[in-house]
């Protein structure tokens, strides 16, 4: 199938003559400021936080254009991943018209910025086994699709698509296929980025908020052919990324070691944490996971999660997504986080075995 951009584009975004601010205009050296009406006296947070941040981040993008062995114009970066996913949507998407595919249960931003720009949502669940419906995919494209999001590692499920099933896909469409890697830091597997020179309509989404550790700061990056990009830089916001965000991730950048030890201490404790897990008899079934948390079906989801509450713990209920039924998906703390959880999570166990002898003993009184 041909993949033409510029069919695909909203006619109102093809035209579109984005903003042009002050610091996007300028280059060059100068000494004194006089073009963005900042305060020229300086800031009460700090140096340099009185002028505008660069809009197009151009030191860190070089940084992790050389990192990844890619071009500069092949990244976008935003707000989080989820200015990317809005950006897409706006600007493929005729409100009203167009539609979208995604794979439920999968992360539930697709679904909200389809819903906020009057995109119609056409869902292809993952099988039971939680893989691609790859067929029933491409069989779901209509004229009107525009976007299918994929993730991989898969929210909330942690497995892996298939990454033949994403370029069939990808290859049977005309339209953008949006691979989000938000998690594949913690999966041994190659990106999907490898594959863009020979589908330009994959766009990879990647994020600074898993294992790089800087959720805080909201950096997410879009990875694509030079033409996306260049969309997506339309038609932002112009300083979507701050200045302390940008000067962050650019200093953290040189702690590949310390983060690649990080990922090693998830993954053991991942493989730990199943299986002390799988010893519970409010366990049912716990999914297989290349991803930095466990999905983990259990005998009562509602209770189980009330009492972890009552313990201090926060975990994701996922009861109520399709496939998820009684499910809550519990992301891999340090290993002494792990430990508390394991142990509410026995002492829930010994509660609820109590709660069911008890009965038994006093009915035979
Ligand atoms: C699959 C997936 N994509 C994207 C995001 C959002 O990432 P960001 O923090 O970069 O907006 C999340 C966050 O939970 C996620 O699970």
């Amino acid at each position: 199938m041909t993949f033409e951009l510029s069919k695909l584009v909203r006619p109102n975004i093809a035209r579109l003559k984005p903003y042009s601010s002050a610091r996007s205009e300028f280059e060059g050296e100068a000494e004194i400021f006089l073009d963005a009406n900042e305060n020229a006296f300086g800031s009460p947070a700090g140096a340099g936080f009185n002028r505008y941040p660069d809009p197009l981040q151009k030191e860190l993008k070089a940084k992790i254009a050389e990192m990844r062995g890619i071009r500069a114009d092949q990244i976008f970066i935003g707000n989080g991943s989820d200015e990317a996913i809005d950006l897409l949507f706006r600007i493929f998407c005729e409100p009203g018209r167009d539609e979208c595919i995604i794979c439920p249960p999968t992360y539930g931003m697709y679904r909200v910025s389809a819903e906020i720009n009057n995109v119609t949502i056409s869902e292809v669940p993952l099988r039971k086994d939680f893989s691609l419906h790859t067929e029933a995919v491409i069989g779901s494209i209509g004229s009107r699709t525009k976007l299918i999001f994929i993730c991989s590692p898969n929210n909330p499920t942690g497995n892996l698509m298939d990454r033949d099933d994403i370029v069939r896909i990808a290859k049977s469409f005309n339209g953008i296929v949006v691979v989000d890697e938000a998690y594949a830091e913690f999966a041994d597997v190659e990106s999907l980025i490898s594959e863009m020179s020979r589908q330009p309509n994959i766009v990879v989404l990647r994020t600074f908020s898993k294992a790089w550790g800087m959720a805080g700061l909201r950096v997410g990056m879009a990875f694509a052919d030079a033409a996306i990009i260049e969309l997506m830089n339309r038609v932002k916001p112009p300083y979507n990324v701050s200045g302390i965000a940008q000067r962050a991730v650019l200093s953290a950048l040189v702690s590949v070691e310390q983060i690649t030890s990080w990922i090693t201490e998830t993954v053991r404790e991942r493989t730990r944490l199943a299986d002390e897990l799988s010893r519970l008899s409010i366990v049912e079934t716990i999914y297989p996971s290349d991803a930095n948390f466990l999905l983990v079906r259990t005998t009562d989801s509602a209770r189980i999660y009330g009492e972890l509450l009552i313990s201090g713990i926060v975990v994701r209920d996922r009861s109520r997504v399709l496939l998820c039924e009684e499910c809550l998906r519990i992301t891999v703390g340090t290993p002494e986080e792990n430990d508390r959880l394991l142990n509410a999570l026995r002492s829930i166990e010994a509660a609820g075995s109590a709660d069911e002898v008890l009965p038994i003993l006093l009915g035979g009184i």
